[in-house]
């Protein structure tokens, strides 16, 4: 079995290595697999070639969404992808938030804003809440052009780099808990919870969302996954899923859920990359009867 291990062009600003790539190839050796690095942007690629492929660390498809959602549905329309078109289209917009939080997923309070004018109101309702607010673009990865903001005039230089990319903007109220008790990024393998990481806090300690160490599934945890789980459709069908939350007045909510191109932390626990692989042989094997 051959499969693709999807990666993007490497930014020379931002040189984040993917941590999970010793973990992945030691899980393909041991399933026999064949396992590719193939960058997505490699227009000399064969992909019928494989008998899948993976997205992982395509960083670099922020900016050029629709560029990367046309490759990956040429990529389905050929051989199995993980996770699929259809979920990364919707998943690549944090405008999915709005309607998981329809679906009875807690979210943190969220305003979506296309210009300064609407701004005005969205940052006076998020400092209304907290001392501070977040300002990120709705497509977004790795805390780009997002900011922390003290005041109103602070928020609004974050607001014009993303309206500058031809963005829509998130304003929240700014999290304390980010940087006490941590953000959890609770990683999903074949819809089983595998392993949870405590993240660094991006907009006061920088980084690009790495992690600060392992962390503990309790009650909790299962609790907002079971949630997210009741209210994401496809589901059943994920490869992987990464379910960010952090605390906000005593209970988990949700930051981000993560369907196209999660760190899965695999250093917490390597034998997420052998569940991970296992789980692709079988649906293959399943797909070829
Ligand atoms: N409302 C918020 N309160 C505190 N920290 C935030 C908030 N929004 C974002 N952050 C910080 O910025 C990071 C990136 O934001 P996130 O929504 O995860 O977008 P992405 O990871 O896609 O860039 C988070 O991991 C967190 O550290
Ligand atoms: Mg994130």
């Amino acid at each position: 079995m051959k499969i693709a291990y999807v990666v993007g062009n490497e930014n020379v600003n931002d040189p984040d290595p993917d941590l999970d790539i010793p973990f992945a190839k030691v899980a393909a050796q041991e399933l026999g697999i064949e396992l590719v690095f193939a960058n997505w942007n490699d227009q000399s690629i064969n992909w019928a070639g494989f008998d899948a492929a993976i997205i992982r660390s395509t960083w670099d498809y922020v900016g050029v969404r629709d560029k990367f959602l046309d490759f990956t549905k040429k990529v389905e329309s050929e051989i199995k992808l993980f996770n699929s078109y259809e979920v990364m289209k919707w998943n690549t917009d944090k405008a999915y938030l709005k309607i998981l939080e329809k679906h009875g997923v807690p979210i943190i309070p969220t305003r979506f804003v296309n210009d300064l004018k609407e701004a005005q109101d969205a940052m006076q309702w998020a400092f209304s809440q907290a001392q501070s607010i977040a300002i990120k673009p709705a497509i977004g990865s790795g805390a780009r052009l997002a900011g922390k903001a003290e005041s109103i005039d602070q928020a609004i230089k974050y607001l014009e780099r993303i309206f500058l990319d031809n963005q829509i903007a998130i304003v929240q109220p700014y999290v304390k808990s980010v940087d006490e008790e941590g953000e959890k990024a609770i990683v999903v393998i074949n819809g089983k919870i595998s392993h949870v990481a405590k993240k660094v806090p991006a907009l006061t300690k920088g980084g690009h969302g790495d992690a600060a160490g392992s962390s503990e599934i309790d009650a909790e945890i299962i609790e907002i996954v079971n949630k997210v789980s009741k209210a994401v459709t496809e589901w059943e069908e994920l490869l992987f899923a990464r379910v960010d939350v952090v605390r906000l007045d005593g209970k988990l909510v949700l930051m981000e859920l993560e369907l196209t191109e999660p760190w899965l932390f695999m250093e917490f626990r390597p034998a997420a990359g052998l569940e991970l692989f296992k789980a692709v042989q079988e649906r293959i094997i399943g797909v070829q009867g």
